[in-house]
Parts: C-alpha cells; sequence; structure tokens
C-alpha cells in the first residue's frame, strides 16, 4: 500500500515529527530549515500529500491545495490563529483545517501581554538602554516617572481563551479594573473578576491599557484606527498580541506621534515581519521611544510549542486515520 504523504513546512519541535513518525504508512518530510519556505519549493513538496502541517507565515489558498491534488485532507495549522489559509478554498476542496487553541499558549501568550503591559507602564526597555549606555549617574526623584497598574482599567477587546487570561492576572493578580468587549456577554467571568461588557467605544474611552484578543477577520482588519485613538485617553497604552492588521499601524503612529495616546507595545505588525509599513514615511515605530517591539514571540515558550506540535501533530493523525482530531477549527 502506497504511503501517505505528510509535509512539515518548517523545523517545528521533535514531537510533532515523532508522533506523525510512529505511522508506518506515513511518509513525513519536513523542510529543514528556521525560515520561510520558499513558495516554489512549497508547492513542489505539496505534490501528491495527505496532509500539510503549516506556520502561520505560509499562505495557504487554492494554489497550494491544488498542488498537492486531491489527497490531501487535513491542512494542520501550527498556530492558533489560521488566518493565513482560506477556509473557502478548503471547503470547496473538502479539506480540513486544524489550528492549536491549549491553555499552555493561552497563559503563554497573556503572560507575555502582561510582560509588555508593565515594561511598558514602567519603562523597562528605556531604563535599560538609559542604564546600559552610561547615562544614570545619580538617582532623581524624577527620574523614569511610569505609572501603576494598581487600580488602573483594562480594556481586554475579546474575551476568548487569551483575553480571559489576561483579564484573570490584571483582576487577581494586579488589583486592575476590567472591561471587555466580546460578540457574547460572560456572566459567570463577569462575575467571578467583576469585569463588565461594554461596547468598544465606552471600552477605549474608558481604558488605561487596551489589550486586543482578537482574530484577524474581514470585521477585525484595521478595528483600531484613527476614530478609535481619538476617543482613547491621552494616558492610555496600546497592546497588540493578537495579529498586526487589527491595528491600522499608520493611524498608531500618527496618534503616538501628536501624543494622542501615551505608547503602545507590539508583538504583531500590520505588515509584518516588516515593522513599519511604509519605510519612507517620516513617522517609524522603531524611532519612538513609548514603544515597545517584540518579534512575534508571545507564545514562544518551549511549554505552548511542545502543546502547539502535539495539537497539530494530533490533528493530521485524527483525520489520516480517522480517529477523533483535538482542535479542528469549525468552517461555517
Ligand atoms: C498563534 O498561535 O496564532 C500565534 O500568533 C503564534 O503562535
Amino acid at each position: 500500500m502506497p504511503k501517505k504523504k505528510i509535509f512539515i513546512t518548517r523545523t517545528v519541535p521533535d514531537l510533532a515529527v515523532k508522533m506523525l513518525k510512529k505511522y508506518k504508512d506515513f511518509d513525513v518530510r519536513m523542510y529543514k530549515s528556521d525560515s520561510k519556505i520558499p513558495r516554489k519549493v512549497l508547492l513542489k513538496n505539496v505534490k501528491g500529500c495527505h496532509g500539510i502541517l503549516s506556520l502561520l507565515t505560509e499562505k495557504m489558498d487554492a494554489q497550494v491545495m491544488d498542488a498537492a491534488g486531491p489527497n490531501l485532507k487535513i491542512i494542520a495549522n501550527y498556530a492558533v490563529g489560521f488566518d493565513n489559509i482560506n477556509l473557502a478554498d478548503a471547503k470547496e476542496r473538502g479539506i480540513k483545517v486544524g489550528n492549536t487553541p491549549c491553555n499552555e499558549v493561552s497563559e503563554s501568550v497573556a503572560e507575555f501581554t502582561f510582560a509588555l503591559l508593565m515594561a511598558r507602564s514602567r519603562r523597562i526597555v528605556e531604563s535599560d538602554k538609559y542604564t546600559r549606555t552610561g547615562k544614570y549617574e545619580e538617582w532623581k526623584p524624577m527620574l523614569m516617572l511610569g505609572r501603576d497598574v494598581y487600580n488602573k482599567t483594562l480594556g481586554v477587546v475579546g474575551l476568548g481563551r487569551i483575553g480571559q487570561q489576561v483579564c484573570r492576572r490584571a483582576a487577581k493578580g494586579f488589583g486592575m479594573k476590567v472591561l471587555y468587549t466580546d460578540m457574547r456577554r460572560n456572566p459567570k467571568f463577569e462575575k467571578e473578576y467583576k469585569a463588565k461588557k461594554v461596547s468598544l467605544n465606552t471600552l477605549l474611552k474608558k481604558s488605561d491599557y487596551i489589550s486586543l484578543h482578537v482574530p484577524l477577520l474581514p470585521a477585525t482588519r484595521r478595528m483600531i484606527s484613527t476614530k478609535q485613538f481619538k476617543m482613547m485617553k491621552k494616558t492610555a497604552y496600546l497592546i497588540n498580541t493578537a495579529r498586526g492588521p487589527v491595528v491600522h499601524e499608520k493611524a498608531l503612529l500618527r496618534a503616538l506621534y501628536k501624543n494622542e495616546i501615551a505608547g503602545a507595545a507590539l508583538d504583531v505588525f500590520e505588515c509584518e515581519p516588516a515593522i513599519d509599513c511604509d519605510v519612507k514615511d517620516r513617522y517609524e515605530l522603531r524611532k519612538l521611544d513609548n514603544v515597545i517591539i517584540t518579534p512575534h514571540t508571545a507564545s514562544a515558550t518551549i511549554e505552548a510549542r511542545d502543546a502547539m506540535a502535539r495539537l497539530a501533530a494530533g490533528n493530521i493523525i485524527g483525520v489520516l486515520k480517522n480517529k477523533k482530531a483535538p482542535t479542528l477549527v469549525k468552517i461555517k
């Protein structure tokens, strides 16, 4: 019997490869590199595949699916987000799609979100730069003044798994008040964390810290733009560990340069991996001291990456072996 071909588009934790290789009728190949697979190489390697383990850096569209051909049954994304996969193209071809939502990723991203929030409010990155460049000569009462987070209001946009973990830390760990927006009310959550569901406009007007936790969808693309920045407090900070295009980056830059908000901490960017969409623009994120920028590493912990590997491989095994796939995406 011919083996079922599985292609992994980039080096992922060994755990995933080992799980897949346990099946003697699977022929598992991986693009062994820590760089993005060139499109041509991807199209060549997926030929005849039954399963693809993809990363968020690869656009998985009709072209890839057709290059794989009719054998392809599952695209298992190694990420919670799946905006790199064209769901309509997959549905049309009867291909299942998997992602990796799990506690490990939620906790890691929530921890990182909080690290960004704290680092921005207490000016940790600026202070580090100041100290290591030899500027610290004497103690001064007004040096690197930040703001407490205690008793401040956190506005969480999107109360999914990650949004909830961020709120939990804010309410229970840091004595913050919590506002949230979501399609659904969560009365149990509201009771436990004294959280309040409000409209996006109210959240923007009332929050001291605004943290984004929505997936990238047509409805969320650039949902934070000029109008929204104008509603925010001048002392507000924006934190984005969700997806870059949720924020209209040029509008963010304008708001920062005009001091309409106090600062931002961004793990994701609108034209990622570029950190400024238009480098010719005189506004640049990298030039601003009140902005922290990190390279999409909110879920970069050993625990989260292993859990993601387990789920992605599990989704392939589930679909190809007619078992229960742990985390398939519901395609409408
Ligand atoms: C995700 O899971 O969607 C993150 O952005 C990458 O881990």
